[in-house]
């Protein structure tokens, strides 16, 4: 259509001198360090996308009163780029990201798009940036593409004016401490979604709410809270990442468990890959070395009380967060209710079941598997 992003009008400005590509020494802050390019494509009302243009990365201009800074307008995604063993370069799961980012902007009365046209675009600026995709194990390309809407008026209204940018920073292990498992305090006192609110959408906003959150843990010395949701403390997320817990049952089954997507959970790639291995495996389809025989995988509510009693049972296998970010990184204890929750961590700091898991899904990702989920750019 005419309002359509297209990318047969992409222009390209290259830029004059390209940045000395850093050491992974020097990737310790997550998303620091930017590529030399990046893509914009504005929007209006009436116009539609515009132009798609990438050029040299910048900063944006906006005015003060844009409706982004004013009454956070934003919504953003996160996908990573992998060196495969052949050289190429590989998206993982792309379109999942795209499609989350349609609901996203939908959620925030910001415009909608063709996910596959945006990705054609998006897939033009890695190839671009191709060289700087990491090869050390552990170290990936991230892509950031954000949307916001730039209007200039106090009038609180879906906006008239847009801007997608996307920028791409090479990043290393999330956690500097690489899969020290951490520890979570767990926040009754704040809440991060409500029923009818934005928990299940990748707004700015969705993240800002946790920094207080994440502040008063660090208060306890927990590097991250875990979100305890309602008067029965529902587990629903750890930080920024969704929560997974392992839980084993008298009759021997072990079980992985998940909160479900009742729309205050985001919707993680990751959570959905991990989902889909663990019951591939479960269902005998594409057993995965390391995951027990007697294995069920759930989506249900998981009360803080039953990871509490489990764990002096000595029934919690292992508790871990799921994202795009960290991957998978391991929980060794929980800081509830003035009580200290200890969960078991293998020798590694990754538990049997979690530790499985990741090495199935890192595989996949880095295309020593190959997969559908891996997109070769
Ligand atoms: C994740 O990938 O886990 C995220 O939530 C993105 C984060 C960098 C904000």
């Amino acid at each position: 259509t005419a309002l359509g992003v297209e990318p047969s009008k992409l222009e390209i400005q290259h830029a004059p001198q390209l940045k000395p590509k850093p050491d992974p020494s020097e990737l310790r802050v997550f998303g620091k360090i930017v590529t030399d390019h990046m893509l914009s494509v504005p929007w209006n009302v009436l116009t539609g996308w515009g132009t798609p243009r990438i050029h040299p990365f910048g900063k944006v201009l906006l005015d003060p009163h844009a409706s982004v800074l004013n009454f956070a307008q934003t919504c953003f995604e996160g996908f990573k780029a992998y060196r495969t063993p052949s050289g190429k370069v590989a998206l993982f799961r792309p379109d999942m990201n795209m499609k989350r980012m349609q609901t996203s902007a939908g959620r925030a009365t910001l415009p909608q798009f063709d996910g596959e046209a945006m990705l054609e675009l998006i897939k033009q600026l890695v190839r671009l940036e191709k060289d700087w995709v990491p090869s050390k194990p552990g170290y990936s390309l991230y892509v950031r593409p954000l949307l916001i809407g730039t209007e200039g008026t106090l009038v609180v209204n879906p906006p008239s004016d847009a801007l997608l940018t996307v920028i791409c920073c090479p990043v290393g292990p999330y956690y500097p401490e690489g899969f020290k498992p951490i520890a979570l305090y767990g926040t009754t006192e704040f809440i991060r979604a409500a029923p009818g609110g934005i928990g299940s959408y990748k707004l700015g906003a969705n993240y800002v709410t946790g920094l207080v959150a994440a502040k008063e843990a660090a208060k306890h010395g927990c590097p991250q809270n875990l979100w305890l949701q309602g008067p029965n403390h529902l587990v629903t997320e750890v930080g920024t990442m969704n929560a997974m817990a392992v839980f084993k049952h008298p009759d021997g089954t072990i079980e992985l468990a998940t909160a479900p997507l009742d729309g205050m959970i985001l919707p993680g790639v990751t959570r959905n890959s991990v989902l889909a291995l663990a019951r591939e495996h479960a269902s005998g389809n594409s057993r995965i070395e390391g995951l027990p025989d007697n294995f069920v995988v759930s989506e249900r509510e998981i009360p803080m009380k039953e990871v509490q009693e489990a764990a002096k049972a000595g029934a919690l296998v292992e508790f871990f967060g799921t994202g795009t970010a960290a991957v998978i990184s391991p929980v060794n204890r929980i800081r509830y209710l003035d009580e200290d929750v200890h969960i078991p961590t293998g020798p590694d700091g990754m538990g049997p079941v979690s530790k499985s898991l990741w090495q199935r899904l890192v595989a996949i990702q880095t295309g020593a598997i190959e997969h559908s989920w891996s997109v070769v750019v």
